[in-house]
């Protein structure tokens, strides 16, 4: 960041130097003491330099930028908006420096990755540049490595696309945060949070940006960006109240493939998710988090034990089921940017276990006709019940080739502790019904002695950056599977949704909560499901705004409507969901949304952390330019 004039790059400077030691001195202060008895276990070296009352008062006139919030707070009233550039309110060039220079020079203002691509952007258009980024568009890597892009630029606002997609001849920063701390300490986080909350700013918190909802984006905001916070610490033998065994210790900022990769080199089997880059102790974890591993363990959030959290008031706490217990079930499923900023997580491990993998499909063909396909299809899914409880999870597509013309594809079958015969023996009563119908189908099926092998070969990394497509999802429970009228009307529903189009990707899992796990508030429709069904709607690139959401009403009121109505006490996974989602709250949060509300109003009364869909959501608008439900636009109490 260059300061305006040399005369106040002097000031910061000198300024810089004072902050610097200041944070220093406090440092070797708290350095003192890394173990956290709370969690009963050490802080990682990013946790023990921490933002205190009496480094504060180092800062001198500069301190009332970064107050605590300690003082009874409210909601803004009715119609105020959080502080947007270019209102007068907007921090000055001169404040945001002293931010940087407290922060250590941390903060990034947002370039948007595509800026490369378009002229108007002259310090950074560069062709060769922008070939990278348009031929590395849909690899999640390229996202996650960035301070403010996200995976699914249509809910920022298209404002800055490689040009191949675009949507518009022009880039701006749009929907994507206006700054983001690149942080690597917790102090940092705490002055970020108190910054924005002093201002008066959006504040966002961006990980990996997977959200498929613009849940880790917005307009105007300061952007807290995690992904550098990549410590992990096993314990062999961890205890914490009545737990005792295996654990594993993750920085905000890990991402499956690495804890994964961590648990294997020792010997242990973590439980994240399929996705490979999917970030384990952000958003995924806050929101419940399905695993290959959920038939057996249940949800990713049942496993936490303690986590580490900056509040909104910018004060750091442990939290457990005997530290904090109301915040301890809550950030355990009830949804990532709403209750604070995790920087770390200790969630248990499990021992190393065998997975047989398999892959094969069927489609219709001469011989197989559309009906028998979906014979096919039906026999299958009257054994999810037996499948779940055999404590195995599989991930399947069906799509529409043409007219009366389909493919089922197993992409893949996870077999948690079966061995291929075990496996071939689950499978049985099915295949001898696809023989049966006559339809051809090959397995392709590889025992793996451990969790690692298996699940590297059998999820490869998926494609992300579309802006012509959004997802929507349900979580159909078991009792559509057992009772035969709702069995039937469950499958007529899928099978309209496929001959329609819409393609069905879909999981056969279940994620009750484990005998003696404490309890968390993720979805409860989670906790009956044998089902997590997504599909998802699309649009040509030259469509209008007005088309689109055409599009995504019929998709939302439609087409999700008929799922809805096979289970309509159940409910839908945030974090794989249609933003659109009717009462978002009983669809995502069911009956917790109540106490999930209160304690939203206890933790963050001002608001500071929004995010669409998340709880106290609904007292916000985001005043989107475009007409889409994206995070485009200022965003002002309702
Ligand atoms: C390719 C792909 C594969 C996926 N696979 C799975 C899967 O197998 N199982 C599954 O359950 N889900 C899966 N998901 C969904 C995934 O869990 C969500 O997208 C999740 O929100 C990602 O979290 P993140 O932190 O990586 O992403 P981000 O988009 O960076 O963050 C998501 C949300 O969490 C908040 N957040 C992030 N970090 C923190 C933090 N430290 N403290 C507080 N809030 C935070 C953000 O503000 C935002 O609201 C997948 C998604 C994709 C795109
Ligand atoms: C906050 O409000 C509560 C009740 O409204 C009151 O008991 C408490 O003293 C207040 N705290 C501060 C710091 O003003
Ligand atoms: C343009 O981008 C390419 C690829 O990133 C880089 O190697 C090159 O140095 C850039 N050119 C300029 C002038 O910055
Ligand atoms: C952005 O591009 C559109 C055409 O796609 C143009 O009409 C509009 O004026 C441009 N906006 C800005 C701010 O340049
Ligand atoms: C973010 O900070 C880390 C140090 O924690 C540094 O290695 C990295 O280069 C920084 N990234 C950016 C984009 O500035
Ligand atoms: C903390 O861990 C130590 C060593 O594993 C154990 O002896 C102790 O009982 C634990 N304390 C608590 C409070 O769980
Ligand atoms: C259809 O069945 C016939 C007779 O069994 C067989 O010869 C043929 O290969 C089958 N065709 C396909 C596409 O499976
Ligand atoms: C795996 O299966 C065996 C029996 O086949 C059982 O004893 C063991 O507990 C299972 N392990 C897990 C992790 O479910
Ligand atoms: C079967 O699966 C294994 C493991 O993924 C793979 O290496 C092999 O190529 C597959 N074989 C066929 C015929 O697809
Ligand atoms: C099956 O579901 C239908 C429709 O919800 C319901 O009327 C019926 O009572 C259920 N049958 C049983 C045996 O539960
Ligand atoms: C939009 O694109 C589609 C597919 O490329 C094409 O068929 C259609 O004619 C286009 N519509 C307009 C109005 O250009």
């Amino acid at each position: 960041m260059a300061p305006a004039t040399t005369s106040i790059l002097t000031a910061l400077s000198v300024c810089s130097q004072a902050l610097a030691a200041a944070v220093e001195v406090s440092l070797a202060a708290t350095t003192v003491s890394p173990v956290n008895s709370v969690a009963n276990a050490s802080y990682f070296v990013s946790e023990i330099q921490q933002l205190t009352d009496s480094v504060l008062r180092t800062l001198g006139s500069h301190q009332s930028l970064f107050n605590f919030g300690d003082a009874n707070l409210s909601l803004p009233a009715v119609g105020t908006c959080k502080v947007y550039p270019g209102d007068a309110a907007w921090p000055s060039t001169s404040q945001w420096s002293v931010f940087n220079q407290a922060l250590g020079g941390a903060l990034i203002k947002t370039v948007p990755l595509a800026a490369t691509c378009y002229p108007a952007w002259s310090e950074y258009y560069n062709q060769t540049a922008c070939e990278e980024i348009s031929d590395d568009w849909t690899v999640s890597y390229l996202h996650a490595a960035d301070p403010a892009s996200i995976m699914w630029p249509l809910f920022e606002g298209r404002s800055c696309l490689p040009t191949d997609i675009a949507t518009s001849s022009n880039c701006t920063i749009g929907g994507y945060s206006s700054y983001a701390v690149n942080v690597s300490t917790v102090a940092q986080i705490q002055l970020a949070v108190n910054f924005a909350r002093n201002q008066r700013l959006r504040l966002t918190v961006k990980n990996t940006g997977h959200d498929f909802n613009g849940k880790s984006t917005g307009a105007g905001a300061l952007g807290i960006w995690t992904h550098n916070l990549k410590d992990i610490e096993v314990y062999d033998d961890y205890r914490l109240g009545d737990y005792r065994g295996p654990a594993v210790k993750l920085g905000a900022g890990v991402q499956a493939f690495e804890v994964y990769e961590k648990a294997h080199e020792l010997g242990y089997t973590a439980v994240g998710g399929e996705g490979k880059t999917v970030g384990v102790a952000g958003g995924y974890v806050l929101g419940g988090g399905h695993s290959p591993m959920s038939s057996v363990y249940g949800l990713a959030a049942d496993q936490v034990l303690a986590l580490e959290v900056v509040l909104a008031n910018g004060r750091f706490v442990t939290v457990t089921e005997q530290s904090n217990s109301d915040l301890f079930w809550a950030l355990r499923g009830g949804g990532g940017g709403t209750y604070g900023i995790v920087t770390s997580l200790i969630a248990r491990l499990h021992p190393k276990t065998p997975v047989t993998v398999s892959t094969f499909s069927f489609a219709t063909s001469t011989n197989v006709t559309a009906d028998t396909f979906w014979a096919g299809v039906d026999a299958y899914m009257k054994r999810f019940p037996a499948n779940a409880d055999a404590g195995t999870y599989a991930y399947f597509w069906i799509i529409k080739l043409g007219e009366e013309s389909y493919e089922f594809l197993m992409n893949p079958y996870f077999a948690v502790n079966h061995t291929v015969a075990e496996f071939n023996a689950l499978m049985a009563p099915w295949f001898a019904e696809l023989d049966c119908l006559g339809i051809p189908y090959s397995p392709n099926t590889t025992y793996y002695d451990n969790f690692y092998e298996a699940w590297d070969a059998g999820f490869p990394l998926e494609t992300v950056g579309s802006v012509t497509m959004m997802t929507g999802s349900r979580l159909i429970p078991r009792e559509n599977f057992v009772n035969a009228t709702l069995f039937h009307q469950t499958a007529a529903a899928f099978r309209s949704t496929v001959s329609a189009g819409y393609s069905l990707l879909a999981f056969n899992l279940k994620a009750e909560l484990p005998a003696g796990y404490p309890a968390s508030a993720a979805n409860p429709a989670f906790r009956t499901t044998l089902m997590h069904a997504i599909t998802s709607t699309s649009w040509y690139r030259n469509a209008t705004n007005t088309e689109i959401k055409a599009t995504m009403d019929t998709f939302t009121y439609d087409v999700l409507g008929e799922w809805r109505k096979t289970c309509p006490d159940s409910g839908a996974y945030m974090s794989e969901a249609d933003i659109q989602e009717p009462d978002f709250q009983q669809a995502f949060y069911g009956d917790f949304y109540t106490r999930l509300y209160a304690l939203k109003q206890r933790w963050d009364p001002a608001g500071l952390f929004y995010a669409p869909t998340a709880v106290g959501s609904e007292d916000w608008e985001v005043r989107s330019l475009d007409g889409l439900p994206d995070q485009n636009g200022r965003l002002c109490r309702v």
